[in-house]
């Protein structure tokens, strides 16, 4: 049976990290489903319609890569798109705790679920969503963090905020 992985986000924007452990999602698993999100509370800074837009061009000679949106609990979705395993990137042992309760009441949700991580190559250990919009926001260079795509868009909303 083909494996089909999922890999939750909020994407908010995509990073080159990201990117990073999707890539090594699809060289892994026989399709990834990059799932964006749908969080009602936050206020994103890219609308869901612009993450799903930019994650679907960077992998778009990636055939078994889809981009997907989700709403309600993650193992629903999981489970609704008959997928075995969700992913999810470890950058640094502070992700460990949050990410170590979410696997665990992932798998008390549903036990036939696996969670697997993946640590991203080293340069990218350090990156976040939340870092890259600070940094850029404050006038900081992002450059080689995120896809150039990214960098446009993030450029074009600094502009439109002038
Ligand atoms: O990119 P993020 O914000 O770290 O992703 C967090 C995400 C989307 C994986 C998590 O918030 C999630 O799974 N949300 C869906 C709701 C859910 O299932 N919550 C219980 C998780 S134990």
């Amino acid at each position: 049976m083909p494996t089909l992985a999922v890999y939750p986000g909020s994407f908010d924007p995509l990073t080159n990290g990201h990117v990073d452990i999707i890539s090594r999602g699809a060289r892994l698993f026989d399709r990834i489903i990059v799932a964006i999100l749908v969080n009602r509370e936050k206020a994103p800074l890219f609308s869901m319609e612009e993450r799903v837009e930019i994650t679907r061009a960077v992998f778009r000679e990636h055939p078994n890569v889809e981009v997907d949106t989700f709403d309600g609990l993650l193992v629903d979705y999981v489970e609704r798109r008959h997928a075995q395993v969700i992913v999810r990137g470890l950058r640094a042992v502070s992700d460990f705790e949050l990410e170590f309760q979410m696997a665990l009441m992932n798998q008390r949700l549903n036990a036939a679920i696996q969670t697997v991580f993946m640590m991203p190559a080293e340069q990218y250990t350090y990156i976040s969503s939340r870092l890259i919009k600070e940094v850029f926001s404050l006038g900081g260079r992002v450059h080689g963090l995120v896809p150039d795509m990214v960098e446009a868009r993030l450029r074009d909303k600094l502009d439109a905020k002038r």
